[in-house]
């Protein structure tokens, strides 16, 4: 509903049963339908005013992943929602064009939620997004791509509980956009897709076949400043990227979108594509990294370790009523974030901060390249890696950050900055 400058939205979080399989309902959980939830899209300067019904028999919230609001809105750990209870906030977009998302947050219920089908994309558009000449029509040739992993049963449900892995559970089957076996027909030359990896622990490495051409557009938090030719995306839980496949030289009728050698997503071509073939040449005018201003900031360590039920961060498990940060609203610092716990084994850690959005400056010591140098709020964290990042901190409140591996995040890898 829209009203003026405003948007109103609401959300009912509830049980429901999803036909994935033709003949079999599965339990699942969705926002307002059965598994999943509503695009929903504002603008740059917009009112969002959103209800939150929370229907299910158990406690949730509904956190806008990657959204630059107060804490108070921000919809954390920290405002959970009791069962049978609703839940209203506003918020006013101020950020630049976006691919985000929204996802339960409570804890205790974050990972089994998410793994049910609570999630929706948040799209953000503003006047550089409305001007630029890209794919911009919504299931025509701009399309969400959300890839989540997930396991049936005999029975055909999804065996959340039996397949819990302390260290992030892995499906064996693809569902994007709560589909099995999905498709898109393509009848433009180019088609825009915002992929997110919505799975609870899987990582994906995106490759298209056919020799098709893939450029990424934007990351996390907005526009590269140039598209980027890629012949591989990787995604961490929580990370978003926009490509655009160009399709014009290819005479093959289908190309596929792969992970691993395992199809993702079927691009079914029309053989009389139209439109545009070229992108613009600038989409951004973000600051490049060599010279983002790094004198005189804060800095702090942060430091993942454990596996399991024992991860930490900076050695200490969540505690919902600590602090364990603090930074000024509009400032910046710098985080060393790092993940130097190979006696363990060693795992990936995928940090991600609410309320922030951050640009990496070196990764061991070099420089991003083209494409880990847009702005961001996931970054994964392989062992030994240790990561530079400058964060960007914007509104007032408390705000959590945490591994994406929700698994681990429910297991307390989580830690808490004030922003006053
Ligand atoms: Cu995707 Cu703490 O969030
Ligand atoms: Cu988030
Ligand atoms: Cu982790």
């Amino acid at each position: 509903k829209t009203k003026g400058d405003a948007v109103y939205y609401t959300l009912k979080a509830k049980q429901a049963s999803t036909t994935f399989k033709p003949g079999v309902k599965t339990q699942t959980m969705g926002y307002n339908g059965s598994y999943l939830g509503p695009t929903i899209r504002v603008k740059r300067g917009q009112t969002v005013h959103t209800k939150v019904v929370n229907q299910l028999n158990q406690r949730t919230s509904l956190h806008w992943h990657g959204a630059l609001i107060p804490g108070k809105a921000d919809g954390g750990p920290l405002e959970p929602i009791a069962a049978g209870k609703t839940k209203q906030t506003t918020f006013k977009v101020d950020q630049q064009a976006a691919t985000l998302w929204y996802h339960p947050h409570a804890m205790g219920t974050t990972a089994s939620q998410v793994y049910h089908g609570l999630a929706g994309f948040m799209l953000v558009d503003d006047q550089n997004s409305q001007k630029l000449k890209l794919p911009k029509k919504y299931g025509v040739d701009d399309f969400p791509v959300v890839v989540q992993d997930r396991t049936f049963s005999r029975s055909g449900q999804f065996s959340y509980q039996a397949d819990y892995n302390a260290d992030g559970t892995e499906g064996n089957t693809l569902l994007v956009n709560g589909t099995l076996n999905p498709y898109i027909n393509v009848k433009t030359n180019q088609v825009r897709l915002r992929l997110l990896n919505g799975s609870n622990a899987r990582t994906y490495h995106f490759t298209l076949n056919h020799g098709a051409t893939m450029r990424q557009i934007a990351t996390d938090g907005g526009f590269l400043n140039h598209p980027v030719k890629m012949s591989r995306i990787d995604l961490a839980p929580g990370q978003r990227a926009e490509v655009v496949v160009n399709t014009a030289g290819v005479s093959a009728k289908t190309l596929a979108l792969r992970t691993n050698g395992q199809r993702v997503l079927q691009l079914r071509l029309n053989q009389k594509r139209t439109g545009r073939t070229t992108l613009p040449k600038t989409l951004n005018h973000l600051t490049p990294t060599g010279r983002l201003n790094q004198f005189g900031l804060k800095h702090q360590t942060i430091r993942f370790s454990g596996m399991g039920r024992m991860v930490r961060i900076n050695d200490r498990v969540y505690n919902p009523n600590r602090i364990d940060l603090t930074a000024k609203p509009h400032s910046n610092q710098i985080w060393t974030l790092t993940n130097n716990d190979s006696m363990m084994g060693g795992m990936d850690h995928p940090f991600h901060i609410h309320g922030a959005q951050f640009r990496i400056l070196s990764i061991n010591g070099k420089r991003p390249s083209a494409t880990q140098s847009g702005l961001m709020d996931v970054v994964n964290l392989k062992p030994d890696q240790k990561v530079r990042v400058l964060i960007s901190f914007h509104d007032r409140g408390i705000f959590v950050y945490h591994c994406h591996n929700l698994e681990h995040e429910e297991n307390g890898m989580m830690g808490q900055v004030k922003v006053e």
